[in-house]
């Protein structure tokens, strides 16, 4: 049975990794791609996500998303990994312009999620105000979804425990203050962290075979992953690129391929930690705290590596 899913993204060059992967597999129904700011503006994320649509022949519609944090000014894009145009600066050849949805995409999410309760996985994998949105506006939401998965933070468990600080993870660092608000929320989330994303790689040899065996789809993602990689080899000494988005998408499909932990989770939202992600895990013992009495909320520790890489190299190639 396919699972439905609303994809949340900020394309971005490992957001379309992940769109493409959801493209490609059987065994997700995407109903809807809903655009953040994050990786660049909402309007070069929105026109990105519009540009797979045509070029890949992605049914889904496109809904904007908001263009800035909740509470706070939007931090700069990052064109040193993105690049100015969001998509590694490849030329986006044969672009027709489009334009999304009217209905903002905090909207969009409500509805679905009304229109088929108790249905749909919200698989979110740039900042979290979209969600937050929707949660302020109809706080029913929550319950209405079958679960939430996203891409983001660091819980210190393996890997590295931050990427634009040392303690915070660029997704929930971008809006913290909403990044809260989703962990706090009363439904089924699960965080796929840095923990597990960064001990993901897609070696250069991987995108080439990649290529050989996607189509079209490989081309592009294989010529976008370059830059992707460079800046992962400069600044990390990794050899390919880390693998954040499509990890999500593939803990949906299977989740098998990951060990999770359990406990509340809050994050910071002042100070020179700003946008650290903290687990009280499970049965673990403190006095009274900012984690008592909150939703219990799964982030990955382990990750199959193997088998992810597999699992999205046999998807493509299908
Ligand atoms: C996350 O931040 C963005 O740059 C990526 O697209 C990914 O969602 C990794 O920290
Ligand atoms: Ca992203």
């Amino acid at each position: 049975m396919t699972q439905k899913i609303i994809f949340d993204t900020d394309p971005g060059i490992d957001d379309a990794m992940a769109l493409l992967f959801i493209q490609a597999s059987p065994a997700l129904d995407l109903l809807a791609i809903t655009t953040i700011f994050g990786n660049a503006d909402i309007e070069t994320t929105t026109r990105n996500a519009l540009y797979l649509k045509q070029r890949f022949g992605l049914t889904a519609p496109v809904f904007k998303g908001t263009d800035k944090p909740l509470s706070r000014p939007r931090n700069p894009s990052p064109t040193f990994v993105h690049g100015e145009n969001g998509l590694g600066d490849v030329e986006l050849t044969g672009l027709v312009p489009a334009q999304p949805e009217a209905k903002p995409a905090y909207q969009a999410i409500i509805d679905i999620a009304r229109q088929h309760p108790g249905e749909v996985t919200l698989v979110a994998v740039g900042p979290l105000t979209n969600l937050a949105l929707a949660l302020k506006a109809d706080p029913e939401v929550a319950a209405l979804l079958k679960g939430v998965v996203i891409m983001g933070g660091a819980f210190g468990v393996a890997g590295k425990p931050g990427n634009v600080t040392p303690v915070a993870e660029a997704n929930i660092w971008n809006d913290p203050e909403a990044a809260d608000l989703v962990f706090t929320a009363p439904w089924a989330l699960t965080a796929v962290s840095l923990d597990v994303t960064t001990q993901v790689v897609m070696s250069p040899a991987y995108m080439d075979a990649l290529e050989a065996s996607a189509g079209p789809a490989g081309a592009f993602l294989n010529a976008i992953s370059k830059p992707y990689a460079a800046f992962y080899g400069s600044r990390d000494g990794v050899s390919g690129c880390c693998v954040h988005d499509a990890a999500a998408v593939a803990f949906v499909i299977a989740p098998s391929l990951f060990e999770v932990r359990r406990g509340s989770v809050r994050v910071v939202t002042e100070g020179i930690t700003l946008g650290q992600t903290c687990q009280k895990a499970e049965g673990e013992l403190f006095g009274p705290s900012a984690w008592d009495d909150q939703p219990i909320q799964a982030v990955t520790v382990a990750v199959d590596e193997a088998g992810l890489l597999k699992l999205y190299a046999e998807t493509m190639r299908a």
